[in-house]
């Protein structure tokens, strides 16, 4: 039986225009080169801006992609589709016991991709020097506050000396430069924005302030409530001397800025202000799905594929036909936006 036969994309592509080779492209004629890949839904903390108290039903075992799975389309990724950068991201991608091997799986391909990791930091202490030995080059730590009782509210979880730790740690281990993403809370987020970029100066960390997106498993954000970029600058302006970093952007949706000769910090207005045309990213969540954004409603289903017996070059095709129908942007401004049906933790940051 051929793989047509069994309902699966023929190698030919159904999509006229569409190359078969070269870069991952879509029809705006953006290259994916930057590949997201989400090893777990779990983690061990509970944003309000993202989970619910309870937690949500995490995908069962047999749904997530096993390791000889993820790396067989990692490679693919790299060899095939021209993908340079590779960020593991969860759910806590540290929950994920895998972590490390996948790591250096990835960093075994040639031309090898720059790799680096999104996580909470918890556990991060104790890892962050093996994760750098399996090939990790840089790290982002999310971290919306340095004051311990706003970490409480914000997370539920008593936990900021663990993420200071694992900050630590990973400064030590050579992981440079460290970011530390932040997503501030509508009451408290000003203020915590100032201590934060205090912080973060002091200790030589670079940090990125984010938008807040509609992505919450509540389903609970409301246009106008988060704080937006503008109101981060005007803040930040008043304590600190900004001046706008002259480094070109490319396709990174930070606004840098040069603090004071001390250090950067970036903004990023991911609602407010549209980047989606330099939009650089494919992604791929820990049950095997392709997304072709963030906010896309519909995934390519690269698992059954895979489980299916389809070959490198079939799969290859697959992932080309998703990016190919990548949307122009998020629409999250748009009077008709529909929220994605999975959370930020079932997708990857
Ligand atoms: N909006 C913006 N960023 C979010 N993150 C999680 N949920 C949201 C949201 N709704 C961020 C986390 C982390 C990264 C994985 O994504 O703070 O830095
Ligand atoms: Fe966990 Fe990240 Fe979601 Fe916070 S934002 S609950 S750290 S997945």
């Amino acid at each position: 039986m051929t793989i047509t036969e069994l309902g699966l994309p023929s190698l030919k592509p159904l999509t006229p225009g569409m190359p078969t080779d070269g870069p991952l492209v879509d029809t705006f004629g953006r290259a994916a080169t930057d590949l997201r890949v989400s090893l777990t839904d779990r983690c061990n903390l509970r944003c309000t801006y993202c989970m619910p108290a309870e937690g949500l039903d995490w995908l069962p075992q047999e749904q997530l992609l096993r390791p000889e799975e993820l790396t067989r389309l990692l490679r693919i990724a790299v060899t095939r589709l021209g993908i340079t950068s590779v960020r593991f991201t969860g759910g806590e991608p540290l929950v994920a016991k895998h972590l490390e091997d996948v790591v250096a799986a990835t960093a075994t391909l040639r031309p090898r991709p720059e790799i680096t990791l999104t996580t909470n930091g918890i556990g991060l202490d104790k890892r962050a020097a093996k994760l750098k030995r399996a090939g990790l080059d840089r790290i982002n730590v999310s971290l919306d506050t340095v004051d311990a009782a706003h970490f409480a509210h914000i997370t539920r979880r008593d936990r900021l000396a663990d993420v200071l730790a694992g900050l630590r740690a990973a400064k030590d281990a050579g992981l440079s430069p460290v970011k530390v993403n932040a997503v501030l809370d509508p009451e408290t987020g000003l203020n915590d924005a100032v201590e934060l970029l205090q912080f973060c100066l002091e200790h030589g960390y670079q940090l990125r302030i984010i938008e807040q997106m509609p992505l919450d498993a509540g389903h609970q954000w409301q246009r106008g409530r988060a704080i937006s970029a503008d109101d981060v600058l005007a803040t930040l302006q008043q304590h600190f001397t900004l001046t706008p970093d002259p480094a070109p952007r490319g396709s990174a949706p930070a606004e840098l800025w040069q603090v004071d000769g001390r250090g950067t910090v970036g903004i990023i207005a991911s609602v407010s202000h549209n980047f989606c045309a330099a939009c650089d990213r494919t992604r791929l969540t820990a049950d095997g799905q392709i997304r072709n954004c963030l906010f896309a409603t519909e995934e390519t289903d690269l698992r059954r594929l895979l489980r299916s017996g389809a070959d490198d070059a079939a799969l290859e095709q697959a992932w080309r036909t998703a990016m190919w129908a990548k949307a122009a942007g998020h629409g999250i401004n748009d009077p008709d936006f529909v929220q994605p049906v999975r959370p930020m933790s079932a997708i990857g940051g």
